[in-house]
């Protein structure tokens, strides 16, 4: 059988001469789940840009279906041959509403009009074909990430493609939701689709995929069915050695209260900004995790602690003063670090240069108006340092964010976080599209930052991470605070569920 695509020899230099791939060679057969994985930087999205035709191969050739793709290959080719692509980073316009976004560029008109009903029903009848509930007239800004992510799943799905390939589409999704997207996936390829599904993470490719690829720097080192390959043998590969899991000695909270939070409570019009009756205090030295499926108010919480969103009713108090009385500015002056869980949209600018990243106070502008006689040099040693102590994959600090692997560009937001020693720090999914070397990297690092008195709050969708790094976990449903634990070898991924779901309570 002629497999769908054939990559022979596939290579890839930058403009700027960065080598992302060095002669890939391997065959996707048709009808099948074929995972990619690599660490970051390893050449993941490169390779699938060139498939797309969003990059050119630098050398090398690509066959579909037998048919070797031309010099003048773009993303309408593609689509022309039937390939979907969901990107790491969203490209969803957020002013529009999800109809919007789905028909954009083939629009149902009536007269000169969009017709926003026909653009409506189309919405409702790909939702209810490939059962990934959305609303159409919602604007996608207001979304949380997990809808969000089905958008732009139903938007790739929306031109009856035979191949889908979905560029680490778990990382912003709950386990539930995982499973959910899955089942949909499942369903798809027994009806003849084909999936390439880049992941970092191994158990949900087993679950999907029969068949992995491991790049590492541009290579491939392992092509082989999932079932010849054990978990350490496919982290090796990936790695070029072992790694080893960080955990966390609990300990009992005896620092001074550094964030106190009372009663605190807001009506809004999406869930997830939604808080009601919010109590709970954070200690110096001590790592509380917050759990709870998304949507369930941690976004109203993230952005009152950070000065975005304003409660009706209720305090937090950080070190002692009133957080409804300052701006992020001020908090951020105060002691508070933020590592966002939308890198992009809140936590750096991608157009920017490393440096720029690196110093400014990103946080909200992105921009260096803060800083306007800050000197150059000592922008790119900074920059510099960070690089070298996150091991981030660049050229240096002058190259811009938005050339950096998706998870590289994490590790030099997180840098920037941590690097500032914050009295509080609020991680927003911390690991999340970090491969596992950099993801145990960066668990270590926020136990360092506890261990020198940082309270941190942990908002993480993996509960694995979640139970190995707190001292006490918060379960979040409906705004509301679900439950309140210890933490202790009794705590286990499934224990939170029944709190999580809201089919219990113990708060
Ligand atoms: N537009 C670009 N310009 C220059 N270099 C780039 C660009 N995009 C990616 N690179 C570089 O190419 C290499 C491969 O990046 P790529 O995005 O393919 O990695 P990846 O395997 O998808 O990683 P991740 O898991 O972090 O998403 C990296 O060194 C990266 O810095
Ligand atoms: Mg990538």
């Amino acid at each position: 059988m002629t497999p769908l695509v054939t990559f022979r020899d596939v290579a890839k230099t930058y403009p700027n001469g960065v080598v992302a791939l060095r002669g890939v060679s391997f065959a996707i057969a048709e009808g099948t789940c074929h995972a990619i994985c690599g660490e970051n930087g390893a050449g993941k999205s490169t390779l699938m840009k060139c498939l797309f035709g969003l990059e050119a191969p630098s050398g090398g050739s690509i066959e579909i279906a037998g048919h070797p793709i031309g010099a003048d290959h773009s993303p309408r080719a593609a689509d022309a041959a039937g390939i979907g692509m969901v990107h790491q980073h969203f490209s969803l316009l957020p002013s529009l509403t999800v109809a919007e976004n789905l028909v954009l560029g083939r629009e149902p008109t009536k007269g000169p009009l969009i017709d926003r009903a026909a653009a409506a029903a189309e919405v409702r009848r790909l939702a209810q074909r490939f059962r990934l509930a959305v609303e159409p007239d919602v604007r996608v800004g207001r979304l949380s990430v997990a809808a969000q992510q089905k958008v732009e799943i139903l938007k790739a799905l929306a031109r009856d493609v035979r191949l889908l390939i979905l560029d680490e589409p778990t990382a912003v999704l709950t386990p539930q939701e995982t499973e959910e997207l899955f089942e949909r996936l499942r369903h798809l390829r027994a009806e003849g689709l084909t999936i390439v599904f880049i992941s970092h993470k191994l158990r949900e490719v087993r679950q999907l995929a029969e068949h992995v690829t491991v790049l590492r720097d541009g290579r491939v080192t392992g092509d082989a069915p999932i079932t010849d390959l054990d978990d350490a043998t496919i982290a090796r590969l990936v790695m070029g050695r072992d790694v080893r899991a960080v955990h966390r000695e609990r300990r009992p909270a005896t620092g001074p209260e550094v964030l106190r939070v009372a009663g605190l409570t807001r009506g809004a019009s999406d869930a997830a900004d939604r808080l009601s009756d919010i109590t709970f205090t954070l200690h110096a030295g001590e790592v509380l995790g917050l759990a709870g499926v998304e949507g369930s108010g941690q976004r109203g919480l993230v952005g009152v602690l950070t000065g975005l969103l304003r409660p009706e009713r209720g305090v937090a108090e950080f070190l002692g003063r009133d957080m409804a009385r300052m701006d992020t500015a001020a908090l951020r002056a105060l002691g508070l670090g933020h590592l966002p869980a939308d890198r992009y949209a809140q936590g750096g600018a991608r157009t920017l240069s490393l440096a720029d990243n690196a110093i400014g106070d990103a946080y909200r502008s992105g921009a260096l108006g803060r800083w306007p006689l800050l000197s150059r040099k000592a922008a790119d040693r900074r920059a510099a340092e960070l690089i070298r102590a996150y091991d981030v994959r660049a050229t240096g600090p002058r190259q811009a964010l938005g050339a950096l692997s998706g998870g590289n560009a994490q590790k030099l937001i997180a840098a920037r976080e941590f690097a500032a020693h914050p009295k509080l720090l609020i991680a927003d999914q911390p690991t999340r599209g970090i491969d596992i070397q950099a993801a145990a990297f960066i668990r270590a690092r926020l136990i360092e930052l506890a261990e020198q008195g940082s309270a941190v709050l942990l908002i993480s969708a993996d509960l694995d991470e979640l139970l190995s790094l707190s001292d006490r976990v918060a379960v979040m449903f409906a705004g509301r605070i679900a439950a309140r634990l210890e933490n202790g070898p009794d705590l286990t991924p499934e224990a939170l569920g029944p709190y999580m779901l809201g089919l219990q309570a113990a708060a």
